[in-house]
């Protein structure tokens, strides 16, 4: 397909039945879906949204172009879970086409008001002459998941002295107040995060200040910033595009990165003592994380595994990307732990005893002194190698010949660095994604392989292993 800007934003009832048909006859032959990872039906997922509780059942949304594996024309298309871990894809939901989103229901967040969930999201709008003006909206959906938008803008455009890049809402409530953050680029190419107000959700919305996070600059864009909250310590999740490698060294095109503060004053919006700004993932692929403080009192989390700007292999198929399990945040001596929540554990299956693994495997492992190393091999002699390096605390993770190769001119290894000393880890395999947690959850690296072999093998030097299937629920 040649992929225009026409066709990318071809009002969906003009698709014919059979572009879907289609697709998922393409899926329907690959190899390379997913056991137990959120992957879009058809299409391309991007940035998780709306991760809330509502109706007792876990609510998600994803990003959606449900036409083919390129950014076009997006919906949310809603999922539901009772677990965190089986989710239900109840199709798309909050439909882009109205004037306020007519060109694309873009990214942003859900909070429970009263026994109605409240949505607030970017109207990507384009006038005639394709200029910009992005709009942040609303939209109520209610016990049987029906939706009703609010059909004049919340916020109606960008702040004075901010360009079109101005998006990715986040609603949150302090005290019967609310507030939202978005992230914006401000005309003289640095990225900020807004902070507004208002009495009630739909307004009228006021801005209050700038998000006082950092002294540094955050590149020319912020995308999906998302304030969470762990033991009332404020933890800031967010995407500052073109941040220089002097302030965050990065190795994917653009980070996914957070800092934590101390505490947080709710008076000017400001962290105190925030720490320097770190990677959230050590890996290849993730981006567009969103959190929220969840009723149970734990901070979750849930990433994007896929970049902006990046072509994936399966984009053949008609589909590309997938999430990361949810995560579950802590604080640990002043560093951020993410944990895959415990409800996952209802996936395993039984212990695996031989080296053929399946698809759908967790690997477990400890390696106590000098260098271990952890090889997954597939039957077309592609291999995903991990190194371990006791003595400088180094773990680095090589898909150089995992098979067909994802933004190779960002080079094909990533590393990580702990605390010199015994290793431990826990790596999550679904057949082409992996989620490497190290040492509880003190660092991740998160990425996809897309070999051409079907099975797999694991090859161990100097560490001690456990292997486990998964359940396949996809
Ligand atoms: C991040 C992003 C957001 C935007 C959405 C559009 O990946 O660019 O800033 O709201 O994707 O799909």
């Amino acid at each position: 397909t040649n992929w225009t800007t026409k066709l990318r934003y071809l009002p969906y009832k003009e698709w014919p039945d059979s572009q879907i048909k289609d697709i998922k006859q393409k899926i329907a032959q690959s190899h390379w879906r997913l056991g137990y990872h959120i992957q879009p039906t058809t299409g391309l997922l991007n940035d998780p949204n709306g991760f809330s509780y509502f109706n007792n059942q876990w609510h998600l949304f994803y990003q959606s172009f449900p036409y083919g594996s390129v950014h076009g024309l997006k919906n949310w298309t809603l999922l539901t879970s009772n677990d965190l871990v089986h989710w239900q894809d109840h199709g798309p939901l909050l439909l882009p086409g109205d004037k306020q989103d007519s060109h694309g229901t873009y990214s942003g967040s859900a909070i429970n008001v009263d026994d109605k969930l409240f949505l607030m999201y970017t109207g990507n709008v384009r006038d005639k002459d394709w200029v910009r003006h992005p709009k942040q909206d609303g939209a109520w959906i209610d016990k049987n998941n029906q939706l009703t938008k609010i059909t004049t803008p919340l916020i109606d455009q960008p702040r004075e002295g901010f360009t079109d890049h101005f998006r990715d809402p986040q609603i949150l409530k302090h005290d019967n107040k609310y507030y939202c953050l978005i992230g914006a680029r401000r005309k003289d190419d640095t990225g900020h995060v807004l902070v507004y107000q208002a009495e009630t959700v739909t307004g009228p919305w006021t801005y209050k200040t700038e998000l006082k996070f950092t002294d540094q600059k955050m590149g020319y864009m912020v995308e999906c910033p998302n304030l969470v909250f762990v033991d009332k310590k404020p933890i800031l999740i967010f995407c500052p595009q073109g941040i220089s490698q002097d302030v965050l060294k990065h190795d994917n095109i653009y980070p996914n990165a957070y800092i934590i503060g101390d505490s947080f004053d709710w008076d000017d919006f400001s962290f105190k003592n925030p720490s320097r700004i770190k990677n959230l993932d050590d890996g290849f692929d993730v981006y567009a994380t969103e959190g929220f403080n969840a009723p149970d009192g734990r901070t979750l989390a849930i990433s994007w595994i896929g970049l902006p700007d990046t072509t994936y292999p399966s984009d053949v198929e008609g589909w590309a990307n997938c999430y990361s399990l949810v995560k579950e945040l802590k604080i640990k001596d002043n560093q951020l732990y993410q944990i895959p929540v415990n409800e996952n554990s209802s996936l395993l299956k039984q212990k695996i005893t031989t080296d053929k693994i399946s698809p759908q495997t967790k690997i477990s492992g400890l390696i106590v002194n000098d260098e271990g190393l952890l090889t997954i091999k597939t039957d077309q002699a592609e291999e995903l190698q991990i190194s371990f390096d006791t003595n400088n605390g180094k773990i680095k993770v090589d898909r150089t010949k995992a098979g067909l190769l994802v933004a190779a001119d960002h080079g094909t290894t990533r590393e990580s660095i702990v605390d010199p000393g015994k290793i431990e880890f826990e790596l999550y395999l679904d057949n082409t994604v992996f989620e490497l947690y190290i040492n509880q959850g003190q660092k991740v690296l998160t990425g996809r392989i897309f070999p051409k072999g079907q099975q797999f093998r694991l090859a161990s030097k100097s560490v001690q292993l456990q292997k486990e299937q998964l359940e396949k629920i996809y």
